[in-house]
C-alpha cells in the first residue's frame, strides 16, 4: 500500500516531536528539500533544458562553471533570499560568504550545489551536498569567521544524487537515513532507514591517473588491493571510479568500500582536491554517523579547524577497518620518516 509510506516532511515532524525541537530545524530542511527537487527537474531534464555547456565563467578555484552549476547555484540563492530562514551561504561558486538580506536566521547554509560537474552532460550522476551550521552569537553572517567551524559542529548535513533515481541522504547527528524522490507525488519517502557502511570492503575509489603524485601510505594499500589474493591482503578488490563524490560515497554507503582523494605531490600547494567546509566536512559527518570513519589520512577531518573559506584537505573515508588500515600505513610512514631523519641528523 503505496500510502503507508514516511515522506520526508512526515520524518521531519516525527523526529521535530521525538527530539523536541522548536520547528526551526524542519523549515531549514524543507527549504532545501524544495531546491533539491528543483535542481532534479532541470538535471533530469538533460540537453532539453539547454544547459549542458559552459557558462564563460571560472569559479573562485578557477574551475569553469558550467551552465547547470551556475543554475544549481541560482536555485539554492534564491531560496536563500525567500525563505527567511537563513542567516547566511557560503557555495563552492561563490567567491564570499553571503548573507541573506532581510533575514533574522541563526544558520549557516554551507554547499556544492552541483558536484561532479564533469559528469553533466554524459548522463552520469552529480550531486548536491550541503552542510549546517549555527550561526555564533556576535559574528556578523557576512564574516567568514562565522563559518570557520570544525566539522564536528554541524547541526545536519546531507547530500541529494541525481542519479537513476534522485535521493536525499541525511544525518542531523541522529544516524543517516535516505529519501527516494517519488516524481508521482512530488516527495521524498523514506526508502533508506538507518543506514549503515559495512566496515569491511574489497572496493575502494581513487583516480589511479594520478599515481605518480600519490604519498607512500597511499601508494602502500593500493598495491596491496592490485596484487588480490596471491598479495598481502589475500583476496580480490575492484576499483571504482565514478569522478562524482556525492555518487562515490554513496555507493560506500550502500555497499562499503573506501574512497580517497589525498594530498599528494601534485595538488598539496592548494592543499588537496576536494573543499573541506562543503564536500569533506559533510560527507565526513555522514560516513561516521553511518559507523564508517573520515580522515585526512592522519587525522579525522571532523576535528579540522578551518583557516579559509575554501580551504580543502586530503579524504580517505568509508569502511572503518580499511580506513584504520590506511591510517596504520600513514603512521607507519611517518615513523619511518622521523627515524630516517634522526639518522641523517646523527
Ligand atoms: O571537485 C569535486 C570532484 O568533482 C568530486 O566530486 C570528485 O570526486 C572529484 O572532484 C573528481 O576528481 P578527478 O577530476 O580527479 O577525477
Amino acid at each position: 500500500m503505496t500510502y503507508r509510506r514516511i515522506t520526508l516532511p512526515l520524518f521531519l515532524v516525527q523526529e521535530q516531536r521525538r527530539l523536541g525541537g522548536s520547528g526551526v530545524f524542519t523549515a531549514l530542511m524543507t527549504d532545501i528539500c524544495t531546491t533539491c527537487k528543483t535542481i532534479s527537474n532541470e538535471v533530469n531534464r538533460g540537453a532539453m533544458a539547454g544547459t549542458m555547456g559552459y557558462a564563460g565563467s571560472r569559479n573562485v578555484q578557477g574551475e569553469e562553471q558550467k551552465e547547470l552549476d551556475v543554475l544549481a547555484n541560482d536555485i539554492f540563492l534564491y531560496m536563500i533570499e525567500q525563505s527567511g530562514n537563513w542567516a547566511g551561504v557560503a557555495s563552492e561558486e561563490l567567491d564570499n560568504a553571503y548573507m541573506a538580506r532581510g533575514s533574522d536566521g541563526r544558520y549557516l547554509l554551507l554547499f556544492d550545489p552541483l558536484d561532479g560537474s564533469s559528469n553533466i552532460g554524459v548522463n552520469v550522476a552529480v550531486g548536491s551536498i550541503f552542510s549546517i551550521l549555527r550561526l555564533p552569537d556576535g559574528v556578523d553572517p557576512s564574516d567568514e569567521r562565522g563559518y570557520l567551524q570544525p566539522g564536528v559542529k554541524q547541526v545536519a548535513a546531507g547530500y541529494t544524487i541525481y542519479g537513476s533515481s534522485t535521493m536525499m541522504v541525511l544525518t542531523s547527528g541522529h544516524g543517516v537515513n535516505g529519501f527516494t524522490l517519488d516524481h508521482n507525488i512530488g516527495v521524498f519517502v523514506l526508502t533508506h532507514p538507518n543506514m549503515r557502511v559495512p566496515e569491511d570492503t574489497t572496493e575502494y575509489a581513487i583516480n589511479s591517473s594520478r599515481e605518480r603524485y600519490w604519498p607512500e601510505p597511499i601508494r602502500r594499500y593500493v598495491r596491496e588491493c592490485v596484487a588480490g589474493p596471491d598479495g598481502p591482503r589475500g583476496k580480490r578488490f575492484n576499483t571504482r571510479w565514478i569522478a562524482s563524490m556525492v555518487a562515490e560515497v554513496h555507493r560506500i554507503l550502500m555497499r562499503g568500500g573506501v574512497f580517497m582523494y589525498p594530498t599528494d605531490s601534485d595538488n598539496a600547494p592548494r592543499g588537496g582536491h576536494l573543499r573541506l567546509l562543503y564536500e569533506a566536512n559533510p560527507m565526513a559527518f555522514i560516513i561516521e554517523q553511518a559507523g564508517g570513519l573520515a580522515t585526512t589520512g592522519r587525522q579525522r577531518i571532523l576535528d579540522i579547524m578551518p583557516e579559509r573559506l575554501h580551504q580543502r584537505t586530503s579524504v580517505v573515508l568509508g569502511s572503518k577497518n580499511e580506513v584504520e588500515r590506511i591510517g596504520r600505513y600513514y603512521a607507519e610512514a611517518d615513523a619511518a620518516e622521523a627515524d630516517a631523519a634522526d639518522i641523517s641528523a646523527a
